[in-house]
């Protein structure tokens, strides 16, 4: 019996949610094609990457769905949550509004799914240092308080973005 015949596939849905502008497609494009866009446009519907990884000797592809941070350009709000057993929660570090809105997107995210049992709290833009305005603190005991895992990540010089995606996809694997 070939081992090849037997082998089982695994696909994880993971979305990424979070205000315009902080990041979520320059994560997305940094994990899947190791790209960065300094002036990329806002997303308007839905976009998603299949990327694949192996755990354990086995071949898992996680499919990770990026939306619009912008009400007026998001696509039907229930079908993009359906099904997803991941998500990363988007902030930028240097904008506390966006920090303000985790609230609210992880509400929406419990609302229309049951299913994510990985969520990550990330704090993207982790570069721009000297003008941040959360604290890692800060970001920290958010994600306590609402029991996420916690990630500072920077799409444009690629730190901790493999290691945010991958440590979602095994906690779900
Ligand atoms: P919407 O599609 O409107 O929801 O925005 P988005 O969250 O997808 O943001 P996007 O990835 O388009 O990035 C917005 C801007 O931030 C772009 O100019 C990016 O180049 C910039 N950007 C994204 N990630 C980083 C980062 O880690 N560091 C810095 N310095 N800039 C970043
Ligand atoms: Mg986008």
């Amino acid at each position: 019996m070939s081992s090849d015949d037997e082998a089982e596939e695994y696909l994880f849905k993971i979305v990424i949610i979070g205000d315009s502008a902080v990041g979520k497609s320059n994560l997305l494009s940094r994990y899947s094609r190791n790209e960065f866009n300094m002036h990329s446009k806002a997303t308007i519907g839905v976009e998603f990457q299949t990327q694949s990884m192996e755990i354990e000797g086995k071949e898992v592809k996680a499919q990770i769905w990026d939306t619009a941070g912008q009400e007026r350009f998001r696509a039907v709000t229930s079908a993009y949550y359906r099904g997803a057993v991941g998500a990363l929660l988007v902030y930028d570090i240097t904008r506390r509004t966006t920090f303000d809105s985790i609230g609210r997107w992880l509400d929406e995210l419990t609302t229309h799914s049951d299913t994510t049992a990985a969520r990550m709290l990330v704090g993207n833009k982790k570069d721009l240092d000297d003008i941040r305005s959360i604290s890692i603190e800060e970001g920290k005991s958010l994600a306590e308080e609402h029991g996420l895992f916690f990630m500072e990540t920077s799409a444009k010089d690629s730190t901790n973005v493999k290691t945010a995606f991958e440590m979602v996809i095994k906690e779900i694997y």
